[in-house]
């Protein structure tokens, strides 16, 4: 698969089906189409399931049932971050060079950008989010809220065209919280935001899926969600 840098993509799940082991069907034929460019909330409460569709959605968990890609049909259990990019709810484990810098580079540098280029992606991508001071810092020297940053600085440094984020504006102050919001709302790809921030999903998306208990169980405009 060629990598479309700087492009949205379209990505359908059907029938997704999960079960962690030893235990019964958690996500059981979860179907809905992330649409090309668009930005799309995913709401619901602690333990409904929006992690784990998350990590489905990527192929970090192998699940049952079909992702497409704009035309292209991915194998169940793929992963492949530079097309389907995500930052996990526990960013701290985004996080394992010796700096925060090398941490960034090192998505660009495996898509083929040069040394160079790809620490100038990532010093980039820092200025970005506010964070360039902490380039030579060590990642799990960090606290909550700049590990959060790093780890969404690794991932948009790729430019996916499907980016998958969860809970990114948790523990954020509020400067880098608004500056985080201003950024995703002018990306290039189509973005699924689980999240409790209710703002946030708010500002940045039209739509959003409610999960419960391993379903989704609405979808609705983002205005209709409570404040
Ligand atoms: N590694 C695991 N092994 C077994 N069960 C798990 C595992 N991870 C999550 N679960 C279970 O799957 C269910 C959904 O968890 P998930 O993390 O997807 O919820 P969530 O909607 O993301 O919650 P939160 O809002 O707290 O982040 C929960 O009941 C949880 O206990
Ligand atoms: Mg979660």
């Amino acid at each position: 698969m060629t990598h479309k840098h700087g492009h949205a993509a379209r990505l359908v799940c059907e029938g997704l089906t999960f079960a962690y082991p030893g235990q019964e069907s958690f996500l059981d034929g979860i179907r809905f189409t992330l649409e090309s460019g668009e930005r799309l909330g995913l709401v619901g409460p602690n333990g409904s399931g929006k992690t784990t569709l998350l990590l489905c959605l990527t192929g970090l968990l192998k699940a049952a049932g079909r992702r497409q890609l704009d035309s292209e049909w991915l194998p169940p259990g793929e992963s492949d971050g530079a097309h389907i990019g995500m930052v996990f709810q526990s960013a701290e484990d985004m996080l394992f060079m010796p700096s925060v810098l090398e941490d960034v580079a090192f998505g660009p540098q495996n898509l083929g950008l040069k040394p160079a280029e790809a620490r100038a992606r990532a010093e980039q991508e820092l200025e970005r989010l506010g964070i360039a001071h902490l380039a030579g810092a060590h990642g799990l020297k960090l606290s909550g809220g700049q590990q959060r940053l790093a780890a969404l600085a690794t991932v948009l440094a790729m430019e996916p065209p499907v980016l998958l984020l969860d809970e990114p504006t948790a523990n954020l102050d509020e400067p880098s919280r608004r500056r985080l919001l201003d950024l995703l709302a002018e990306l290039p790809g189509s973005i699924l935001v689980a999240t409790h921030d209710t703002a946030a999903i708010r500002r940045l998306c039209s739509r959003v899926l409610v999960m419960d208990a391993g379903a989704i169980v609405a979808e609705k405009p983002a205005a209709a969600l409570g404040a």
